[in-house]
């Protein structure tokens, strides 16, 4: 019963000169309530894998199910808005607005009012364990480590339950990548979160519920 399943994913790239078999053939789960961490060597195609996982292409063979629909049959910007929340390594968090204002534009997005959304704002900041004070900081004004704890925060705005992250404690020294960790392993396991992660970092991935290793387009068993 996977909130997200993989029917024998295949995904080419077309270019001008070449064709490149990105991914040939996955097939895969992911459930609610678990850490996924998704390995292999550079070019394996775990970015690939990820940006279908995200809705921001369909697979050019297979398919790719969330709650049992194919990605193929809904409008993927529907999709993106509302099923998945993605990380990504370098933060892209919006310089020229607060913390809190980063952590409230989803929402705003979304409808919510701005007296509701700096409200859940405050409580997504501490939720990542930041504290108060740094809602009305800019992003440069922060360490590599609270910047990605806001892009979580950010993320958690968008009231989905599937979280993917690709490389998300790439830039971060180890305490840093252990404690974004925890955050998301604790929103897997007490908040009933899919959290699915791209990551090089094999201590990382080793403490994942599960791993999914990629060689050349494939799934290792
Ligand atoms: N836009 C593109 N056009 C053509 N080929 C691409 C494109 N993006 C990726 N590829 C190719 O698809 C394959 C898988 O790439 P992908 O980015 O998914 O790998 P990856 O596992 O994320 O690698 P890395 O660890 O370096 O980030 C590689 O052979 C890559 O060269
Ligand atoms: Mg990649």
């Amino acid at each position: 019963m996977g909130v997200l399943q993989l029917k024998e994913v295949c995904y080419t790239y077309q270019t001008q000169y070449q064709k490149v078999e990105a991914l040939k053939g996955i097939s895969t789960s992911f459930d609610a309530g678990k850490v996924y961490a998704i390995v292999g060597k550079s070019g394996s195609g775990k970015t690939t894998l990820l940006s279908l996982l995200a809705g921001l292409d369909l697979p050019t063979q297979g398919e790719v199910l969330c709650h049992d629909t194919s990605t193929s049959q809904m409008q993927l910007e529907q999709y993106r808005r509302e099923q998945v929340a993605v990380i990504y390594q370098n933060f892209r968090l919006f310089p020229l607005l607060t913390v809190a204002e980063n952590v409230m534009y989803p929402m705003e997005l979304r409808g919510t009012s701005p007296k509701q959304a700096r409200e859940k704002a405050a409580v997504l900041v501490e939720r990542v364990g930041l504290p108060e004070t740094v809602l009305n900081r800019y992003p440069t004004m922060l360490s590599g480590g609270e910047q990605q704890r806001v892009a979580i925060a950010r993320a958690l705005g968008m009231d989905t339950k599937i979280l993917l992250a690709d490389e998300p404690t790439g830039n971060l020294d180890t305490a840093n990548s252990e404690n974004i960790f925890s955050i998301l392993r604790s929103l897997a396991h007490d908040d009933g979160y899919c959290v699915i992660i791209v990551t090089h970092d094999r201590a990382l991935a080793d403490q994942a519920d599960d791993v999914l290793e990629l060689r050349d387009g494939r799934v290792v068993e």
